[in-house]
């Protein structure tokens, strides 16, 4: 049996626009309906229960639209509100994001690892476990990583004022011997370019974007929910802002493929 409904994105704003592109790339033949909230972003500083109360009307929105399968494309809303959402929307998969804190700390050789996430990421529940659970005898260096998401928002991610943020966020990491730099923020991989300047090969970035994708994959195979081969895939974007923002979406995806 196929399924030819869309499987829904959600973020705060742009950022999930990084996972809409590796979702796009690992499953070319699936509908997309994207919505980023764009009326209420940054999410990063807000009181957990907000955040929750966000993201559950972002996803009561994308059942109404008829997904068969929910993305929290979003660390903050993941972080604050992944259980509360599988609890309430039983029945439909939903996937939140990983803080990707497993494969850097599996990757470390100097055994000193940095995260870079919102506020709200970094004192979540999900974040202490999985660093807890992975990060044994590995020194786990984070970073607020305040006023990015405003930068990526504000189309101003390849300037010389983002570069000063990563900079003063990425050299304190490297200089106490960080090999692994994650972006623990969807945000985040717009400021992949400036990064890899200043990180120069001294460390890996690392993305959980794709492996969030490969989990879509296999999610759609273990419900019986892959689209049909001759399905021609629909690409929707949508928002809580206005009819700006959403065309700023559309072109964001357009720059950015
Ligand atoms: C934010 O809206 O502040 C950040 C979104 C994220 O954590 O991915």
């Amino acid at each position: 049996m196929a399924d030819n409904r869309p499987i829904g994105i959600y973020d705060s704003g742009l950022g999930g626009l990084t996972v809409w592109r590796e979702i796009r790339r690992a499953l070319p033949g699936e509908s997309l309906a994207y919505l980023g909230d764009g009326a209420n972003c940054p999410y990063g500083s807000r009181p957990r229960e907000e955040v929750q109360a966000l993201a559950d009307a972002a996803v009561a929105r994308l059942v109404e639209l008829d997904c068969k399968m929910v993305v929290v494309a979003c660390n903050t809303a993941t972080a604050a509100a992944i259980g509360f959402l599988r609890e309430k929307y039983a029945g439909m998969p939903i996937v939140g994001m990983e803080p990707a804190v497993k494969p850097a700390c599996l990757a470390t050789r100097s055994g000193v690892v940095g995260v870079l996430a919102t506020e709200r990421s970094l004192d979540g529940e999900l974040f202490r476990r999985t660093a807890a659970r992975y990060g044994s005898g590995i020194e786990v260096l984070t970073y607020p990583g305040t006023g990015f998401v405003e930068l990526v928002e504000g189309d101003r991610e390849d300037t010389p004022e983002a570069e000063a943020a990563v900079r003063a966020a990425v050299e304190p990491m490297l200089a106490r011997g960080a090999d692994q730099i994650v972006l623990g923020c969807t945000h985040y991989p717009f400021l992949t370019p400036v990064m890899e300047r200043i990180v120069d090969g001294r460390a890996a970035i690392v993305d959980p974007s794709p492996a969030v994708a490969r989990r879509v994959g296999q999610l759609l195979d273990r419900y019986g929910l892959r689209a049909s081969a001759d399905n021609r895939p629909a690409l929707t974007f949508r928002t809580f802002a206005d009819e700006l923002y959403r065309l700023r979406l559309e072109r964001k995806v357009a720059a950015y493929l």
